[in-house]
């Protein structure tokens, strides 16, 4: 009988309807046991882990499952690398000597690093393993809006959707309906394509010419009450041409991609939960804080890394294996003795940079004047987006994201001091929001990661995942490499994980197959 539900439901799945093929989506993962060693006569080894990130993190949480002996050494005076979440207190220090201190209130943080998790990521198995409770990250809020400079005013991305859906729907029910595609439709499709349409973009009959109108969808301009209060629905409704030249379908890809679309999480108090959880796990004694990698030596039968300590002091720590987690172009300026080729692939990858600011507001007015509850407004502005918070709901203070960008944008602001950033992030809102963007803001802290020590970067794009992707998948005699930049999921912490568990299993194989 359960051969038979079991072919049943593999019939199903293959048709779509059960969801055995997303169950098994996931990376296969055997993580190294204590009986490894206890059973087979073998020692665990000891590896040295170059970065406290995430990956460096997951990689001594994991082998120390198995009873290695880990030791991270970590240029920063603190864990996590880019999950880096400033509450304050905390200082901000750039490489051009720039340095703020965060004065915001007990309880606001800012994520100047990751910022959400996807459910099907496996960031969400390890919060659930280490006890990080999670709630939900707003990263799309239909009351959010799009502004785009030619247009003038922000547009709710409700009203956005609901015009362009309206007006596609509106043209593809007409063309249907007229016959010009017959080609690719039988009768029946065309009837079940125009039902489809109809709900889809809230268009009219075929009596009515399928004509798009307008839906209370766009939202009201008085919203409906008692009594004989209806509601005004928002208009007048732009012609479609004025829609296609607003350009806000630009954006709608976002809510649907893989990595980004809705339900999303992130961990309560700030992500750095999870690298102080891994932290917490792995034991504060094995990792080295403000001890900088110099150099790495490969060994016929191990490894020895020198690294500067806080004290300034030049030590050197000998392994048999070694884990390198920190970033391919820091890598790259290390000295080493790894070969010209890894040096080369190293050196391969192209810098990505990013950029954000955290602004503290002395009133919650996204949520009291525009009933914006979380949620991302995305504008053609430099300040490219504003992320409204997913907490601290209806509490007095909050913080905006008051820009988070990349490359061009992203640079623009690193060459601003942090009273210049500010400015012209406040300048750039102001179009959206009004004066109360400046009027009521408390204070702000930006980070450009580009200009950040030890890490000069938001994360790496590869020219193509052939010759020195594939080079540095591979460990170079003792020396292995993980993070997100060996990964397909580059700039997620998932990517991070998922690579430090593949050096993992390939570690421990090669010391399981030895001797
Ligand atoms: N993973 C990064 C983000 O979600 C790029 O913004």
């Amino acid at each position: 009988m359960s051969g038979g539900a079991g072919a049943l439901l593999a019939t199903m799945g293959a048709l779509g309807l059960a969801p055995s093929a997303e169950a098994s989506a996931k990376g296969a993962f055997a993580p190294p046991q204590p009986t490894d060693f206890s059973l087979t006569g073998r020692s665990a080894n000891r590896v040295v882990i170059l970065g406290a990130g995430i990956a460096g993190l997951a990689t001594a949480y994991e082998l120390g499952k198995a009873g290695y002996d880990c030791t991270i050494l970590e240029a920063l005076d603190r864990v996590g690398g880019r999950n880096w979440t400033i509450r304050g207190g905390d200082r901000v220090l750039e490489l051009n000597h720039s340095f703020q201190v965060a004065k915001f209130s007990d309880g606001i943080y800012f994520n100047a690093g990751p910022t959400r998790l996807a459910q099907w990521m496996v960031t969400m198995d390890y919060c659930r393993e280490l006890g990080v409770d999670l709630e939900i990250f707003t990263n799309s809020n239909a009351q959010a809006y799009i502004y785009h400079q030619h247009v003038g005013a922000p547009v709710r991305w409700r009203t956005a959707k609901a015009d362009m859906y309206g007006y596609v729907a509106e043209l593809l029910s007409r063309a249907t309906d007229a016959g010009a595609l017959d080609a690719a439709l039988t009768a029946q499709d065309k009837e079940r394509l125009i039902a489809f349409l109809s709900s889809f973009g809230a268009v009219g009959n075929k009596a009515s010419g399928f004509r798009y109108t307008g839906t209370p969808r766009r939202g009201y301009s008085v919203n409906p009450g008692a009594g004989d209060q209806p509601g005004t629905v928002l208009g007048p409704v732009p012609s479609l041409s004025e829609v296609l030249a607003s350009g806000v379908g630009q954006w709608f890809e976002f809510e649907h991609g893989y990595e980004q679309a809705m339900l999303m999480f992130h961990p309560v108090g700030g992500m750095d939960m999870i690298p102080r959880a891994f932290a917490a796990r792995i034991g504060p004694e094995r990792i080295l804080l403000r001890s900088k990698v110099t150099k790495i030596t490969n060994l016929q039968d191990g490894v020895e890394v020198e690294y500067r300590d806080h004290y300034g002091t030049t030590r050197k720590i000998s392994a048999d294996l070694c884990v390198a987690a920190m970033p391919p172009h820091i890598l790259a300026k290390t000295a080493h003795n790894l070969g010209a080729e890894v040096q080369a692939a190293l050196a391969t990858p192209t810098v990505v940079n990013a950029g954000k600011i955290g602004l503290e507001y002395n009133r919650r007015w996204w949520e009291l004047d525009e009933d914006i509850y979380g949620g991302i407004t995305a504008t053609d502005l430099d300040l490219t987006q504003i992320l409204y918070p997913s907490y601290g709901y209806g509490s007095a203070r909050g913080l905006v994201v008051g820009y988070y960008n990349f490359d061009a944008q992203a640079n623009a602001y690193a060459a601003l001091t942090s009273p210049e950033r500010e400015r012209r992030a406040i300048e750039q809102g102001i179009k959206i929001h009004g004066a109360k963007y400046r009027d009521e803001l408390a204070t702000s802290v930006s980070v450009a990661w580009n200009l950040q020590p030890n890490i000069e970067g938001a994360w790496v794009s590869w020219p193509s995942r052939q010759g020195a992707y594939q080079l540095l998948n591979k460990p170079a005699g003792h020396v292995y490499f993980a993070g997100d930049w060996l990964s397909h999921m580059i700039a997620w912490q998932s990517g991070a994980l998922e690579s430090a568990r593949k050096v993992v299993m390939g570690l421990h194989q090669r010391v399981m197959n030895a001797n």
